[in-house]
């Protein structure tokens, strides 16, 4: 849950910066790392079959590629839909990145032509940390991303 407030200055950050790319991205996730609650912060490029993992704050993961349909990042491409898990421990098809995460979200990124080229994926270590407020901040996040993805 994000008040519309923070979100918007958020996201008024990261609109008014000059940044693109990379640069672009590593701010996005410094800016997401500040939010209470979200305790990894990470973003995925998809590279053919492929999720390659990009910029993120916090702990390293040994998912640096993931394949289509494996994990709940992995079911984002497959299902072409966001996925938000309140607790990652019910799901048979998951990844652990930490021991501690309890709920996920992925937000898918699209360029223009609405093709998925990435994800923004959060980690939180209590239940049930992320609902479509989240969502909705992540999806305009993307947008910003996707319109400024290339260095
Ligand atoms: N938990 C993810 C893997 C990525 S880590 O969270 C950084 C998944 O199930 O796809």
């Amino acid at each position: 849950m994000i008040e519309y407030d923070k979100a918007k200055r958020l996201l008024e950050a990261l609109e008014d910066s000059t940044d693109r790319g990379r640069v672009l991205r590593r701010r996005a996730m410094v800016l997401l790392d500040s939010l209470p609650g979200y305790d990894w912060s990470g973003i995925y490029r998809l590279e053919g079959r492929t999720l390659v993992l990009d910029e993120y704050v916090g702990a390293p993961t040994d998912h640096n590629e993931i394949p289509i349909g494996l994990g709940v990042c992995g079911t984002a491409i497959a299902e072409n839909r966001n996925q938000i898990v309140g607790d990652v421990r019910k799901l048979d098809n998951y990844l652990a990145c930490s021991l501690e995460t309890r709920s996920e979200l992925v937000v898918l990124i699209k360029d223009q032509a609405y093709q998925t080229i990435g994800q923004i994926d959060i980690d939180g270590h209590f239940t049930d940390a992320f609902d479509k407020s989240d969502e909705a901040m992540l999806e305009k996040m993307a947008r910003i991303l996707a319109n400024r993805w290339d260095d």
